[in-house]
């Protein structure tokens, strides 16, 4: 690859450069312009190393598949530290390390980690290049497949440089797969360092060091390490939100678009909500996508909160996804996309898990070896991924790229509870929303190395990803609801609950379109609903269920609140609230106080 086509004459950032090639040892530098040509010559050269497989460019164009080392597929939580100055400052749901201490052990790891292997320098734009609500960071990586998914994740390039101009501000990340060649040595199509992993972030500093993993959020250091760990911290010191949360429009059929912006755990189904296409009796509502990860939020002029998708692309989880479930994510990756650990099939396309009712007769399954219907294995890994333009979704809002963002109505906590939580209910005001939020908890997925399946506590959906104290943070949520004059209403929804027999009782994905109407209509005080201890919930009535084979009976098991079980959950909270103590908000333990005696 040419050398130093881009020119950066950001004093700061040449100097950085410099010293971060003395010490990682690269035989070479490449400063990514993002051009379609740089991206062509990125794309051969891995599919010639064989990390990349070119797909059927009759049936993908332009698009690859990407095996990963199998023990590299996934977020890893317990490599992942927070090193504030203060211990305290990272808070009890955070791994801590000294700073200094931490500093140390990165520069022996990044000590000659690159020889054999080019430094990409990747100038990146989280939010539209330009928008004074973005920010800039710059990667420093030595892995390819980095570079390819973060010119479709963010906005990458020279564009993002000239903004940078000599003096301007950029979180610098730093990042390694952490196995240097030896002379002669060849490589292996995914190289990593999976006994060796760290996922660092120094919130003061505002920098990212990341080393070891190749994959997703531990590697594409824009999305989950600068968009929520080092945003939240900025977030918390400037006065807005650096969120998990989806953003979506639902244009009524008068015409009129209400915004909102739903935080699911990872792998609780943000991708599908936020591209959802209605049920034939509600077609005359629309739904457009404005992100699917990831939302910075900020109060405006007029008292609103207006948000925006600082990323640009999805990297979405593949298994489940199909023309049945979310049409609009299987046509945003026809073209132009990677796809990571899924199965190859027989005509050079992709398959995974649940794409079509009938499976390919055979496929070449995630690690490459043959697989058949009946052999027993799953074909995709149930974490592997697509990445794709978000352009290319044929829901995207015409606003997706307004750099003032779209005013927000209402928030939504959702996550996995299979047993005890209602479909959909409506906290009572704001600070009964965040105790809502700060107590949600859902069954762990494989988006991280865990146990899949154990309930866990997810503030928020913001457990993995909040940089700092989270007793800081929902004091941050009810301090922000204070100064708006009329904060966005708060619900809570559970697409996941299932019978005794195991079997969903809500169909789910599109149909989750009538619980939204119910949403939106409660945000404009147009429908009606019942208090419950929880909150408000909508009565049968109350549903547009046109259509839907829904009983009375049925919809009372979907919506029923099992009292003894809520006390036992309420105490529950106790642990939470025990962890957070020192500095957990008066308020949200008033409303817990509030809760057990409505119970
Ligand atoms: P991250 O990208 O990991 O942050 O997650 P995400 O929240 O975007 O996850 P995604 O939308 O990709 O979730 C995918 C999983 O949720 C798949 O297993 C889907 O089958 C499941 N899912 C999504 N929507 C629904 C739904 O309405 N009902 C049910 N039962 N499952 C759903
Ligand atoms: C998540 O795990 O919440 C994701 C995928 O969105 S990753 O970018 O790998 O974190
Ligand atoms: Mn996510």
């Amino acid at each position: 690859m040419s050398e130093n086509n881009i020119k950066s004459n950001h004093i700061a950032l040449n100097e950085w450069v410099e010293k971060v090639v003395e010490l990682c040892q690269p035989v070479n530098v490449h400063w990514c312009d993002g051009s379609e040509a740089e991206n062509t010559i990125l794309c051969g050269q891995m599919v010639e190393g064989e990390t990349f497989i070119r797909l059927n460019p009759e049936k993908r164009p332009n698009s690859f598949l990407c095996r990963s080392d199998p023990r590299d597929v996934a977020r890893v939580e317990d490599r992942t530290f927070i090193c504030s100055v203060n211990e305290a400052d990272a808070g009890p749901m955070n791994n801590w390390a000294d700073p200094v201490e931490m500093h140390r052990t990165l520069d022996g790891l990044f000590s000659g980690c690159m020889k054999g292997r080019t430094l990409y320098v990747i100038p990146f734009s989280m939010g539209p290049i330009g928008s004074p609500i973005s920010q800039i960071g710059v990667e420093l990586t030595d892995s390819p497949y980095v570079v390819v998914n973060m010119r479709i994740m963010t906005r990458i390039g020279a564009k993002v440089l000239e903004v940078l101009g000599q003096d301007g501000f950029f979180v610098p990340c730093l990042h390694s797969v952490g196995q240097p060649l030896g002379e002669g040595q060849e490589d292996v199509p995914w190289p990593c360092n999976p006994d060796n992993r760290y996922i660092v972030h120094f919130p003061e500093e505002r920098s990212i060091f990341s080393f070891g993993s190749g994959y997703g959020g531990n590697a594409l250091l824009g999305k989950k390490c600068l968009a929520l760990r080092i945003a939240s911290c900025m977030a918390r010191d400037e006065g807005w939100l650096a969120e998990h949360m989806l953003i979506l429009g639902v244009k009524s059929p008068k015409g009129e678009t209400t915004y909102v912006s739903a935080a699911f755990p990872s792998a609780c189904g943000k991708t599908n909500f936020a591209m959802l296409i209605p049920p034939d009796e509600l077609s005359d509502w629309k739904i457009s996508t404005i992100g699917d990860d990831i939302a910075w939020i900020k109060p405006g002029e007029d008292g609103r909160l207006y948000a925006i998708n600082p990323e640009a692309g999805f990297f979405g989880v593949a298994p489940g996804t199909s023309y049945d479930t979310n049409p609009n994510a299987m046509d945003s990756m026809l073209e132009n996309a990677i796809f990571t650990n899924v199965a190859l099939t027989d005509d050079g396309d992709v398959w995974w898990e649940e794409m079509t009712t009938e499976p390919p007769t055979h496929l070449i399954d995630w690690l490459g070896n043959d697989w058949t219907p009946d052999c027993g294995r799953v074909a995709a890994h149930p974490n592997s991924r697509f990445t794709a333009p978000a352009a290319q979704c044929p829901t995207i809002d015409p606003a997706w790229e307004d750099p003032a963002g779209v005013p927000i109505s209402s928030f939504i906590f959702g996550g996995r509870r299979m047993h005890d939580v209602p479909l959909v209910f409506q906290a009572l005001n704001w600070s009964h929303g965040v105790y809502v939020g700060a107590t949600m908890g859902s069954e762990m997925t494989a988006a991280a190395e865990g146990q899949v399946g154990a309930l866990r506590s997810d503030p928020m959906a913001m457990l993995p990803f909040c940089g700092y104290h989270m007793g800081d943070y929902f004091k941050h949520w009810l301090r922000l609801g204070k100064t708006l004059p009329e904060p966005p209403r708060i619900f809570h929804v559970n697409w996941f609950r299932k019978n005794e027999e195991g079997k969903f009782l809500w169909p789910g994905y599109g149909e989750n379109m009538r619980v939204l109407k119910w949403i939106v209509e409660r945000s404009l005080d147009r429908t009606g609903a019942k208090e419950t201890p929880i909150g408000w919930i909508p009565r049968f009535s109350d549903m547009d269920l046109r259509g839907l084979n829904i009983t009375d009976e049925q919809w009372d098991e979907l919506m029923s609140l099992d009292v003894k079980r809520l006390k036992a959950q309420t105490l529950s909270h106790e642990e939470l609230f025990l962890k957070l103590f020192e500095r957990l908000p008066k308020e949200l333990i008033f409303e817990r106080q509030s809760l057990v005696c409505r119970l």
